[in-house]
């Protein structure tokens, strides 16, 4: 089971720190717990990853960081193609596939992100993973350090989730594409997550805005 915060654009580094403090005030050995805070507050902790990073050692890439700046506060984890990187910053699938090559390379954990927008899924479930697909290509489903999470896009920071049925649903057929674990993400709360938990082939959760607040994920993880 993986419980997984993306903190987004939200917290300092001082804010991620005491976060992180009282975070580990609960026993968790029976779940991977992640926490994704933004750039600024990266340090070396078991539990941090990053919420992005160029595919290159360093260079002339401004406003980017690499490997080199991951490296030195021994990041090993990271979210790819979310769905805010892909609409909101462009990233195309080509650079996507790219940015995995490089960190699968380094032997990152990656949770990959991938996610139908609402006219897909308005169109049914077999439109939905053909749609799903192409956010797959030139990804390696068979990677051991894979996470695939699958985040509908019009659940994400709406409240409004994917109704049990559609992840299941979907969470099936992603099963039948690869067998590494699949989390869901698209507002992820304290009253939903025990129901989304309990959903075959959901191996755990990538949680927004219901992980800024500690008390809040702590309880997420109890129920995990
Ligand atoms: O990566 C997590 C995410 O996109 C879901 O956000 O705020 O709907 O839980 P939220």
């Amino acid at each position: 089971m993986i419980v997984a915060a993306n903190f987004k654009m939200h917290k300092t580094r001082k804010e991620t720190k005491e976060y992180l403090k009282k975070l580990k005030s609960i026993n968790f050995e029976d779940i991977k717990v992640r926490v994704f805070p933004p750039f600024t507050a990266l340090f070396e902790d078991e539990l941090i990853g990053a919420q992005n990073g160029y595919p290159a050692i360093n260079g002339a890439y401004t406003g980017e960081i690499g490997l080199e700046q991951l490296k030195e506060f021994n990041i090993n984890k990271i979210l790819i193609g979310h769905s805010e990187r892909r609409n909101i910053l462009n990233e195309s699938q080509e650079f996507i596939a790219k940015k995995f090559e490089f960190f699968k390379k380094e032997n990152f954990e990656i949770i990959y992100c991938i996610g139908e927008p609402l006219e897909i899924r308005k169109k049914g479930i077999k439109e939905v993973i053909k749609y799903l697909k192409t956010q797959l290509i030139g990804i390696d489903l068979n990677y051991q350090k894979l996470i695939i999470a699958y985040e509908p896009v019009w659940a994400i920071g709406t409240g409004v989730s994917a109704s049990i049925e559609e992840i299941k649903e979907t969470h099936y057929e992603i099963r039948k594409l690869t067998n590494r674990p699949i989390l869901y993400g698209g507002s992820v709360k304290l009253n939903n997550i025990e129901e989304i938990l309990k959903v075959e082939n959901v191996d755990g959760v990538l949680v927004g805005s219901a992980s800024l607040d500690v008390k809040t994920f702590k309880q997420m993880i109890q129920i995990a």
